[in-house]
């Protein structure tokens, strides 16, 4: 009765029991793993944000690439960063999940491929399998920071046997909190084009650099590129659901990639109208917002590095910018069997590095917008728990 496509293995995974177990039990939860921003005490304008949603309603234009005063705000964003970015080049999508749809509707025949980065975050199998689309990994390596390894990924391009499309990249990627080096985008520029592939990159975490500023992709004209952002981590409002795709790259496969997205937004108009009007102070809200999360970040940051700083069997793994941390542990056994256990004997949860595709075990991951209290707590009981093992 149903689609290949869907047929999942709907069961929850022993991770997801033993949370809900743990939940059941009444015991202390220490979530690590938060990624919810709405969830996690932080300040919002709430009333003007109320008051520009409310402030237009019952007006309806349809505009599949979005309303022009939205995507002249995104414009605006970007030249503030001095990245000249044309309103035309613009699409808005409910979420990145929708943008990669799309991308994935655009670029890909049945059973095409894409290449992406491996450690990296999970969605990408289900948009996938939604989109008919094989998703064929190429490896990140880890050497005092992480690097794309050219080796697989063109290994990766040869397996795919001319059905490969695009090169998906993260950046910073989620949960390794890594950047495409500028030689990186060199050379992924070369690639494309020499394989006529598309390059999409997901820039949802560039507000959140440690250190230096990410580079953006969004002038990048060398290679047909798509660059994918949103108000969910920009201004830690997922629930208002405001996405976009930048389009760049030579005239030629540009303008005709813009026309067929615009068709594909046309046939969906998916943009909520009050949303998009309200856009703008949304977008705003990022100012205070960054703010907060910032601090916060850099804190839970400097409290693991605190706690690690005495030993010597966990360590934290570089990272340039974004929400995570992942720390490298030793493996007695699953990662899954390590975070399951964590959770049982001191009630932190953190994520097993397996979730993400890390390429062995030995890795934990830890969410940094966490609130300081459970985190520092959490950090303290996790580390005391691995020296016990
Ligand atoms: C790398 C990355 N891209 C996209 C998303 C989802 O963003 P959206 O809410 O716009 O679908 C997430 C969510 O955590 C993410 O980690």
């Amino acid at each position: 009765m149903f689609s290949r496509r869907t047929s999942w293995n709907l069961c929850s995974n022993r991770y997801t029991q033993a949370l809900e177990a743990h939940r059941r039990s009444g015991r202390e939860l220490l979530d690590l793993t938060a990624s919810n921003p709405t969830t996690i005490g932080l300040h919002y304008h709430e009333e003007e944000l109320l008051r520009a949603v409310t402030s237009c309603v019952m007006n309806y234009e349809p505009a599949p690439k979005g309303l022009m005063s939205a995507r002249e705000a995104i414009a605006a964003y970007y030249a503030e960063k001095e990245s000249i970015v044309s309103v035309d080049d613009l699409i808005l999508t409910t979420s990145t999940s929708e943008a990669y749809s799309f991308l994935f509707r655009l670029l890909c025949d049945p059973s095409d491929a894409v290449l992406l980065p491996a450690p990296s975050y999970p969605l990408f199998d289900f948009l996938a399998d939604l989109n008919d689309v094989n998703l064929v990994p190429y490896e990140l390596v880890y050497d005092h920071g992480w690097q794309i390894d050219f080796h697989s990924l063109l290994q990766a391009i040869d397996g795919a046997k001319g059905r490969c499309r695009a090169v998906l990249v993260v950046h910073p990627n989620n949960p390794t909190g890594s950047y495409v080096k500028p030689q990186e985008l060199r050379e992924l520029n070369r690639v494309c084009s020499a394989h006529e592939l598309a390059l999409i990159v997901d820039e949802v975490f560039r507000d959140y650099p440690l250190g230096q500023p990410a580079l953006t992709f969004v002038a990048n004209n060398d290679t047909l590129t798509f660059t994918l952002s949103g108000l969910s981590k920009i201004s830690a409002l997922p629930q208002m659901k405001v996405a976009w795709i930048a389009t760049s790259g030579p005239q030629f496969p540009k303008s005709h990639a813009l026309a067929r997205l615009e068709v594909i937004a046309d046939t969906y108009l998916s943009m909520n109208a009050p949303i998009q009007r309200a856009f703008p102070a949304m977008l705003a809200e990022r100012h205070s917002i960054q703010a907060q999360l910032v601090d916060r970040i850099k804190s839970n940051l400097t409290a693991l590095d605190e706690n690690l700083a005495g030993q010597t069997l966990c360590e934290r793994l570089a990272i340039e910018g974004g929400w995570y941390a992942v720390l490298r542990v030793p493996v007695l056994g699953s990662d899954e069997d390590l975070a399951i256990s964590l959770l049982h004997d001191t009630g932190v949860l953190l994520q097993p590095g397996h979730f993400y595709n890390f390429p062995s075990d030995g890795y934990l991951v830890a969410s940094l917008i966490t609130p300081l209290h459970e985190f520092a707590e959490g950090i303290v009981s996790t580390v005391t728990y691995i020296a016990k093992r």
